[in-house]
């Protein structure tokens, strides 16, 4: 197919890039606004790929949007691009309305008129809201919590309303948390592992006993690209890693593969509205061909691998403008906070 993949420079949407182009054989049209986690050096070794091409700019550019779809004839849309920070949400919320309700809302709009045949968009199982006890399926009620899963759960709903309302073939994919290399370092394994490495605290929220559902990233992007070419208009497909974990094992266990010592976990004041839990109902998506393949153990150990290998990539991200962020987001927990 020849596809439109949006947000294709940051840490999901360039792993899918790279499969459904080297792996899919399809076509990519990659568009990503390059603002602070979007990284060109993400894809560079798709470069100079015959299937590939690049585009600066934002999905609520209506014109350039437009102009994509008609030029390279896109058949299919894959929405990746967001702001996808819970943290910085709550630092900005506005910019997050934007991207991720505005902006998929003209990126749906412009592909309805140009006749796109299939249109996904990447979510998140955090429009669920913190879920204490069993799973979410796709039919609960949405109980976004933050700023973030409130936006994404905004462009999930607008997304539907593009099936009812005009019959565009719409679907929706709710990913739990994923993990893997080029994961910009703001996220709870990248920074606490590179931190690690700097034998730097780990700014561990709260009591630490918050769970999360771990999935590989090329698990994440493999049942994208199942949702692309098997899901049924209109659907909605939850995608879990099957790694539930407590924060504070995820913390020891990276702990124990870089051999550092469990008194760099630094107890900090908790994030605002902090959801406790998060946990999916898969089987739709297993139903339609998908299962995770990457156990946790191994998926952690790779990462952890490769935040070693490619300090390169890392540490200039960490000494820019992440800076300032991380001293407004830590400076004051980290000086208050107490040690495991
Ligand atoms: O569930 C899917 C979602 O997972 C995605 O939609 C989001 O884009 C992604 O950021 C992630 O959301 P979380 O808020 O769960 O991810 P984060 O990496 O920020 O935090 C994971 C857990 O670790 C969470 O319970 C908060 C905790 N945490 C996080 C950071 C950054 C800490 O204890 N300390 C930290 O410094």
């Amino acid at each position: 197919m020849k596809l439109l993949v949006t947000g294709g420079a940051g840490f999901i949407g360039s792993h899918l890039v790279r499969r459904l182009v080297v792996q899919g054989g399809h076509q990519v049209v990659n568009l990503d606004a390059l603002k602070y986690s979007g990284n060109p050096a993400n894809t560079h070794d798709l470069n100079s790929h015959a299937r590939y091409r690049f585009f600066h700019g934002d999905i609520a550019d209506q014109a350039l949007v437009k102009r994509l779809l008609e030029e390279h004839r896109i058949e299919g849309v894959i929405n990746a691009a967001a702001e996808t920070h819970v943290d910085r949400s709550i630092l900005d919320p506005g910019s997050f309305a934007n991207t991720d309700v505005v902006g998929t809302g003209v990126l749906l709009e412009e592909a309805r008129r140009a006749g796109v045949k299939r249109f996904v968009q990447v979510s998140t199982d955090e429009v669920y809201g913190s879920v204490e006890t069993g799973t979410s399926t796709e039919e609960d009620r949405l109980v976004p919590r933050s700023p973030y899963s409130a936006s994404k759960a905004g462009g999930d709903l607008l997304t539907l309303s593009f099936w009812t309302t005009y019959r565009f073939p719409v679907m929706v994919t709710r990913g739990s948390n994923t993990y893997g290399p080029n994961q910009y370092p703001e996220k709870f394994i990248p920074l606490f592992v590179t931190n690690a490495i700097d034998d730097q605290p780990l700014p561990l929220y709260g009591d630490g006993c918050q769970r999360r559902d771990w999935l590989a990233v090329e698990d994440h992007c493999a049942a994208i690209e199942r949702v692309l070419s098997d899901g049924e208009p209109g659907q909605i497909y939850n995608i879990g890693g099957g790694n539930e974990r407590e924060n504070l094992a995820v913390a020891e266990q990276l702990l124990s593969l870089l051999g550092k010592p469990k008194s760099l976990i630094r107890f900090v004041e908790d994030r605002p509205g902090h959801d406790r839990r998060y946990a999916v109902d898969s089987r739709k998506l297993t139903k339609i061909g998908w299962q995770p393949t990457v156990p946790f153990d191994d998926g952690l150990k790779t990462t952890v691998e490769w935040y070693r290998k490619h300090e390169s990539w890392w540490r200039p991200i960490k000494s820019g403008e992440f800076r300032a962020y991380y001293e407004a987001m830590y400076g004051k927990r980290l000086r208050e906070g107490s040690s495991a």
